[in-house]
């Protein structure tokens, strides 16, 4: 009998539904461990991280924004829900990211060439933090979402465009791992189902808890 032990077998670069793409491990250890140093100074800027509250209830996940400071329904230059400070600004390595990012989910080069995010949500997951099924439509803009994972892997639920439920697919991100939502998906619902402890790989700068970096073009000026 072989044990299959998931977060131990390499994946395969997949496409759950069209124009979004799964990039397994695309990320080196030492660019996820500077990422994660990059992490560290964010939470310590003028916005502390902090978990945004929905309908009068704090989520389980914290997060620090980047360009454009996100909270529940909308971006705003100033933290007005948290400090009051204006948000860090969207750092230009992470343009140039991004467009690598298009390019490596093969979304054609005008399109990855041209693809300038100006928000980035930081969301930080310890062992029991979930994120519930939700579209990303506070933007203006249906430009793709670049998604990088840092950390403990988790079960990443990518959905249709239409409800909640089925159909969907429990993907597992794992640390490095690159997933693009754009085009016909850029509206899909998704969610994090779980995280599993104990998975961040040795190297990866994060002992415990996932990182995820979402990339957006919010279409606001100003
Ligand atoms: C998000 O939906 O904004 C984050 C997704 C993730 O953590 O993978
Ligand atoms: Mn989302």
């Amino acid at each position: 009998m072989t044990l299959f032990i998931p977060d131990l077998e390499p994946q395969e670069r997949s496409t759950p539904s069209p124009d979004a793409v799964l990039v397994p491990g695309w990320l080196t250890l030492d660019q996820q461990a500077w990422i994660v140093r990059q992490f560290h100074s964010w939470t310590q800027g003028p916005v502390p991280i902090r978990a945004a509250k929905v309908r009068g209830h704090e989520m389980s996940v914290r997060t620090v924004c980047l360009g454009w400071h996100w909270q529940p329904y909308k971006y705003t230059r100033e933290a007005t829900d948290v400090n009051g400070a204006r948000v860090l600004p969207f750092p230009d390595w992470m343009i140039r990211l991004g467009r690598r990012a298009l390019h490596e989910a093969g979304y054609p080069e005008t399109e990855a060439g041209a693809y300038t995010p100006d928000a980035a949500l930081v969301n930080y997951y310890d062992e029991n933090a979930r994120l519930g099924m939700h579209q990303d439509r506070d933007e203006r803009s249906l430009a793709p979402v670049v998604s990088l994972s840092i950390g403990d892997s988790c079960t990443f639920r990518f959905g249709n465009t239409e409800n909640r439920g089925k159909p969907y697919a429990n993907l597992l991100l794992r640390s490095g791992d690159l997933f693009v939502f754009g085009g016909a998906s850029r509206l899909a619902y998704h969610g994090v189902t779980r995280i599993h402890p104990l998975t961040a790989p040795d190297g990866c700068g994060l002992d415990s808890g996932r990182i995820n970096i979402t990339m957006r073009t919010t279409g606001l000026a100003g």
